[in-house]
């Protein structure tokens, strides 16, 4: 692949890709409808364009079919979040009981993913004060496919209720690979420009200008 033909990118597609950054939601209700063959790759394709530390590529995914993984990973998931309700305040433990924080048994699609520190792709550029640069590089994967997925009109829910070291083992990947995000993907049964945490009444966003500081 390469080419250097510029494109240009009209006020209409700008003004598109503002909305599905609004639009892109973390999903948790899905419907239970199939999404095309062949359509996990291709996000995972386009997720492959994302930035990496020094082009290590690091980004490893697991395509998650299997009914008894699949089982084990919701039982995994089970386990944390009720370790997480006995963790909360008194005065949130009602909320958060209430959260649906998983779709794992409605979506149709799973996909776990991994950051590889060992990969000697790259050759260790701009990694060696900042090794975590290497699960970051997955990270930004993980948001191209989200937004690739949100513009196919199907939803992505991020779970990170779950134990890596139990994910890994379930999934029988290379132990040096770390666990970054287990993914579930499939039609949103509901479509919302707000958060569900917001609207759950958990979290309010804050405004953006309560995150800068000037130097
Ligand atoms: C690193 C990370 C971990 C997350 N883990 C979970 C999770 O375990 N369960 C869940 O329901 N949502 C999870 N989320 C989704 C967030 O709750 C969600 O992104 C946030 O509330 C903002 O909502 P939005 O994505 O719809 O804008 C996670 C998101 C990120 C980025």
């Amino acid at each position: 692949m390469g080419g250097s033909d510029k494109p240009t990118f009209g006020e209409q597609f700008c003004s598109d890709l503002q909305t599905l950054f609004l639009w892109r939601r973390d999903v948790r209700r899905f419907k239970s409808e199939a999404i095309p063959e062949g359509m996990l790759e291709r996000l995972i394709q386009i997720g492959c364009l994302a930035p990496s530390v020094g082009l290590s590529e690091p980004w490893r995914f697991a395509i998650v079919a299997d009914p008894a993984r699949r089982k084990a990973i919701h039982a995994c998931f089970e386990a944390c979040n009720a370790e997480a309700l006995r963790s909360q305040r008194d005065d949130l433990a009602g909320v958060y009981a209430r959260l649906k924080l998983e779709g794992l048994q409605e979506a149709p699609a799973h996909i776990a993913v991994f950051a590889d520190r060992t990969t000697a792709q790259g050759h260790g550029l701009g990694r060696r004060t900042m090794p975590e640069t290497i699960e970051y590089s997955a990270v930004m994967a993980i948001h191209t496919i989200w937004l690739a997925a949100r513009a196919e009109g199907i939803g992505v829910g991020w779970i990170s209720i779950l134990g890596p070291s139990r994910v890994a083992e379930i999934l029988d990947v290379p132990t040096d690979w770390t666990f970054i995000a287990y993914l579930c993907l499939g039609y949103p049964a509901e479509e919302n420009d707000t958060p569900a945490l917001q609207r759950e009444g958990w979290e309010t966003r804050r405004a953006p200008d309560s995150v800068i500081v000037r130097r």
